[in-house]
């Protein structure tokens, strides 16, 4: 059980930045998770807190305990990594075994805690073999059981799903799920897979470009994106984000852009034509002859099977939606959308930042981030 403080933690390699002033507190028991584009810095964020990196600004504290300058075996984390790094000459009850022969343990005690961690692990018919008569996910599997085999008060885990087909990354991720109820250790996991971060996190650190972009609940990101690239990040398809401007109208605001024209459910004194960043998602905009929101063109229909997506170009503004399938919509045709004034996104088109209005901030990083409406 460990609770893992990163202190405003950078790292530079030559002369730039790869992590910069990453505050985070990991409490015991948290399953959270890094998420990121490729090269935002999660790896080497990880790294660090195992100490086989060096920040080179900042503390990392394990339980309280400072270790920023104590190697790797003497900090209580264990990493499992996107490679697994088993040691194909040896037997898979040896290469789970491995972490405790190098501490010199009893030889009951190894073979006691590799057929415990075999068992919760389902391995137990595959001790004899070698890692390389194994597939992916067992593979994966037997890379968890070595981290496990030491009982570590964190999992320290950097994209350990990424080698796995479509198919087995699904089942491995409920696995996942299930092991840290079961285990009730802090898990923190690397990944650059929206669907993972949403699915297995109870908070998520979105990082951009080595900086925390935001830190909350999945849902908290998903509803509250506190910028533009957050926005932007989460959501598949991600959200439509076009310029617009916020009119007031006797103190009712509406958003109009190109091809839309949408009531705000604020009310306030805006300055005249605020220029805005708006958003709405694509499953929030829906098709509605009657309404007056979005008109425009159908320029694209995708079939997903499930659901359809509707390409509509409303003027030079480009927007999609995500209905039921059939629509019933063709290229070409002329085309009406509605949208819920809960459900418009406002951001700062200078700073990215979102704008304060309707909804209640849920947590204080976006507060403090958050640009009061004047
Ligand atoms: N050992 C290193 N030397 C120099 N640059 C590095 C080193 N490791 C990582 N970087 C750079 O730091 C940045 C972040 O890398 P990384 O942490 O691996 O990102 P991620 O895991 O999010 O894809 C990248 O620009 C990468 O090229
Ligand atoms: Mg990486």
């Amino acid at each position: 059980m460990a609770r893992l403080q990163i202190d405003a933690v950078s790292k530079k390699f030559d002369t730039d930045y790869a992590v910069r002033e990453v505050s985070l507190d990991i409490a015991d028991g948290e399953f959270m998770v890094l998420l990121g584009p490729s090269g935002c810095g999660k790896s080497t964020l990880l790294r660090m807190i195992a100490g086989l990196e060096q920040p080179s600004e900042g503390r990392i504290l394990v339980d309280g305990t400072d270790v920023t300058d104590a190697p790797p075996q003497r900090r209580d984390v264990a990493m499992v990594f996107q490679s697994y790094a088993l040691y194909p000459h040896l037997s898979v009850a040896k290469n789970i075994g491995f972490p405790l022969r190098a501490r010199r343990r009893p030889r009951v005690e190894i073979e006691r805690r590799v057929a415990q961690v075999s068992a919760t692990l389902e391995l137990s018919a595959l001790l004899e073999r070698r890692p390389g008569a194994l597939s992916g996910g067992q593979r994966q599997r037997v890379a968890l059981a070595r981290a496990m085999v030491r009982d570590p008060g964190a999992f320290l885990m950097d994209e350990p799903l990424s080698n796995l087909d479509a198919k087995l990354r699904s089942a491995t991720r409920a696995e996942l799920i299930g092991l840290h109820e079961r285990l009730g250790t802090t898990f923190l996991y690397v990944t650059h897979d929206q669907v993972e971060a949403m699915t297995m996190a109870s908070r998520v650190a979105l990082l951009d470009q080595g900086r925390v972009a935001q830190c909350g609940t999945p849902a908290e990101l998903y509803d509250q994106p506190r910028s533009t690239f957050v926005a932007g990040f989460l959501g598949s398809p991600s959200m439509n984000l076009f310029p617009a401007v916020v009119t007031a109208t006797e103190g009712r605001l509406r958003i109009t852009g190109d091809g839309i024209d949408a009531a705000l459910d604020i009310t306030g004194d805006l300055p005249a034509r605020t220029p805005v960043i708006a958003g709405i998602r694509p499953e929030r905009l829906r098709l509605d002859a009657a309404a007056t929101a979005v008109r425009g063109t159908i320029r694209l229909v995708e079939n997903l099977g499930s659901e359809e997506l509707v390409h509509i170009d409303a003027g030079a503004t480009s927007l999609c939606a995500r209905v039921a399938r059939p629509a019933g919509v063709r290229v070409g045709e002329r085309v009406a959308a509605r949208v819920d004034p809960a459900d418009i996104h406002l951001f700062d088109p200078d700073t990215g930042l979102r704008l304060r209005w309707q909804a209640p901030q849920l947590d204080s990083a976006n507060a403090a981030h958050s640009v009061p409406v004047p």
